[in-house]
């Protein structure tokens, strides 16, 4: 399977280069106890090429997540506690005023941000202060499809909407003079899992598959390369391969079949129809521009493969059982 393309856990190669201390660059992540935030902060640590702030907003906004389910302050709390002990700086800001965001950014030179799919116009204040602050390069919450292409995907729905915001947000970091460094990662498998498995398509096209954990993993390697200046990189953080291989390896890792279903364009656009607004309405509007894409013009690729060919996604067989299966269940708690 193509996915093993990407199956081994450390990161070589140029994502590993050690700088000396006077050129490593600062990295500060936002959202740092994210899903991917998290991730991405654990990796930069371990990658120990950059060196690392979190901002931490300060608060007055209500608490969101792409999928429901919130972090408590007191685990952020314990986080950010373990991470200052590490060596990380951590930085408070009220992050919707310039003139407490403008000086927690001082000194970063790339700006990670891992903002939450219902919090991405969080991100608005922060392109205004990071071009203030002197930052280099900002990495915008992006992790999914190539929203590029598909904000022009001819069916509207919610996942375009925010596909469409998603791109514009880009538009205003080129407009403000900050360099860029776009990564779409595909499916995070973790939320397309619940049974029965509604598939995209026939299951035999190859999609990018990351879980919001690898795709935290990935970004610090994306960004210490050099090809990610400027540049959208479509990343398969996890595997590169089709619903079916994907599902095969799942049946087999479970040991019995998984209920799935092969849903057309037109089946996914009339489940989106019959869904309540909320989450799940975003998903099913993922399925109806995935069966929509032009031949040749899919919203997914494997950049990794070419550039990144030491880094490993987790192994599907460890991943399952220790990650994805008790996580679609957590979230079948929320998504329903
Ligand atoms: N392709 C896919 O299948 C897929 C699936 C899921 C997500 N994604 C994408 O991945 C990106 C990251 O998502 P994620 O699931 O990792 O995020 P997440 O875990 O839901 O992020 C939660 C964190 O966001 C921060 N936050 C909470 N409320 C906020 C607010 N009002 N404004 C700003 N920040 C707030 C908090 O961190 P702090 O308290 O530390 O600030 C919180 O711990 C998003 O762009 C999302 O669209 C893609």
């Amino acid at each position: 399977m193509s996915g093993r393309d990407s199956n081994t856990e450390t990161g070589r190669g140029p994502a590993s280069t050690k700088e000396s201390p006077m050129n490593r660059k600062t990295v500060t992540v936002f959202a740092a106890t994210g899903v991917a935030g998290s991730a991405c902060v654990e990796e930069l640590l371990r990658q120990d090429v950059f060196d690392v702030q979190v901002l931490v907003r300060a608060g007055g906004q209500q608490e969101k997540s792409s999928s429901g389910l919130l972090n408590a302050h007191a685990a952020k709390q314990a986080r950010w506690d373990d991470w200052r002990r590490r060596g990380v700086t951590v930085r408070s800001a009220d992050v919707m005023d310039h003139a407490s965001l403008i000086p927690a950014l001082a000194g970063t030179d790339y700006l990670v941000s891992c903002v939450p799919l219902f919090a991405t116009e969080s991100q608005y204040p922060l392109i205004w202060a990071a071009k203030e602050a002197g930052v280099e390069r900002f990495v915008p919450s992006e992790f999914g499809f190539i929203y590029d292409w598909e904000q022009f995907w001819p069916t509207d729905n919610a996942h375009r909407t925010a596909a469409r915001q998603k791109a514009f947000i880009r538009r205003m970091i080129e407009l403000a003079g900050l360099d860029f460094t776009i990564i779409p990662a595909g499916l995070w498998i973790e939320y397309f899992m619940a049974e029965p498995v509604g598939v995209m398509g026939d299951g035999n096209d190859t999609f990018s598959w990351s879980t919001g954990r690898d795709v935290g993993r990935i970004i610090p390697h994306v960004l210490a390369h050099p090809a990610s200046r400027n540049a959208v990189c479509p990343v398969a953080a996890t595997a590169y391969c089709s619903w079916n291989e994907l599902l095969d390896v799942r049946e087999r890792l479970l040991g019995r079949k998984v209920e799935r279903r092969y849903l057309s364009h037109a089946d996914w656009r009339a489940a989106y129809a019959a869904t309540a607004e909320g989450p799940m309405k975003a998903i099913m509007g993922i399925g109806v521009a995935a069966t929509e894409c032009p031949p040749g013009m899919p919203l997914w690729a494997n950049w990794n493969a070419m550039h990144l060919p030491g880094f490993r996604g987790t192994p599907l067989e460890r991943l399952f059982p220790e990650y994805i299966e008790p996580r679609v269940k957590e979230l079948q708690t929320v998504l329903g």
